[in-house]
């Protein structure tokens, strides 16, 4: 979150989610998030779970933290969460749902929202769930437009995103496969959002935000340089090693690599295939300054099909309506 912010960032932050169970109390690491949260940017709690009544407890306990809301979360796919009947896995019983967001909205007095697909096996699903997420007014919903059943990969489906802002009054916040300002600023013209929410693509190009703010100003268009990436990895680097209770410079090269996986994206096969081998913080920055120490402009988007970014190209036509 530092690392973005200090790129420009978002206007709120959403914590990862927070595993609600029987008898569970909030994770002490992503409390962390909300308590040392220096950006000034404010920050919502995610929650995920099946069981509301200990949904609603935690919720309880987070509220007395310095939140923008709770978040509630109906979109994770993976099949741990999913076999459970949390996240995604919920979109299959709406009565649940109904149940759950019913009890919350009745102990939230605050902001309370939710992060949705559009169904679990099918966009067929989603009109009920509206209907779910109208009733209990809740005060924002934000849509990862795919399915479960659609995980990551494929184009996302603005349609189903126009038609929550027929159905609710509430904010409407699209998300899905924002990779650069033209995909942002497409996805927003096709669905009539409010709002855009960005994960992978901002990992990749933090300086998204800004670039999507000065699209919307008219001013010229930021583009940042190899220079640039270079310093946001050491950025990253120092601050992700910050947050380690016992540095290992090993570890924390794996750790580093993972998200590595994200920003080489579009820098070259060979930088790739390098990176994968890195062992130490030496190998590792001597890597990163090989292929990035100049001036040269960044690539706008990710390759078309790599396997962390793809089925965007809907999004990237400059004369969509
Ligand atoms: C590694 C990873 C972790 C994620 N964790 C969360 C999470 O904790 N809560 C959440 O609402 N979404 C989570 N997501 C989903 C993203 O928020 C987002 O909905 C999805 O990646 C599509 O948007 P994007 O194309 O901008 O990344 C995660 C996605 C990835 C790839």
């Amino acid at each position: 979150m530092r690392v973005l912010a200090r790129r420009g960032g978002p206007d709120w932050f959403v914590t990862e989610f927070f595993r609600v169970h029987l008898n569970s109390k909030p994770d002490r690491y992503i409390l962390r998030s909300i308590r040392e949260n220096e950006t000034g940017i404010p920050i919502f709690a995610q929650i995920i779970g099946s069981d509301p009544e200990s949904m609603v407890s935690e919720a309880k306990v987070l509220l007395r933290e310095r939140i923008a809301g709770i978040d509630l979360n109906l979109g994770c796919p993976s099949p741990t969460v999913c076999g459970k009947s949390a996240g995604g896995g919920l979109l299959r019983k709406p009565n649940e749902i109904d149940r759950m967001i019913g009890m919350l909205r009745d102990a939230i007095p605050t902001r309370f929202t939710v992060k949705t697909r559009v169904g679990y096996h099918d966009e067929s699903e989603f009109p009920a769930l509206l209907e779910v997420f109208r009733k209990h007014a809740i005060d924002g919903l934000t849509i990862h437009a795919r399915t479960v059943a659609d995980r990551y990969q494929t184009p996302v489906r603005p349609h189903c995103i126009g038609l929550a802002r027929e159905r609710l009054s509430c904010p409407v916040i699209a998300n899905g496969n924002v990779v650069n300002a033209q995909a942002g600023e497409n996805f927003h013209r096709l669905t009539g959002a409010n709002g855009l929410m960005m994960g992978r693509g901002a990992i990749r190009n933090p300086w998204l935000f800004n670039q999507l703010r000065r699209r919307y100003d008219e001013q010229a268009t930021l583009t940042p340089t190899a220079r640039d990436l270079l310093e946001y990895i050491e950025d990253l680097y120092a601050e992700l090693a910050r947050e380690s209770k016992d540095f290992q410079e090993k570890h924390h090269i794996q750790r580093m690599k993972k998200t590595m996986l994200y920003i080489v994206q579009g820098l070259g096969e060979e930088f790739e295939q390098q990176m994968r081998r890195m062992q130490t913080e030496e190998e590792f920055f001597a890597l990163c300054r090989g292929h990035l120490n100049h001036n040269a402009p960044l690539p706008d988007v990710p390759p078309e099909q790599s396997k962390l970014f793809c089925g965007f190209q809907d999004l990237l036509d400059p004369s969509l309506p």
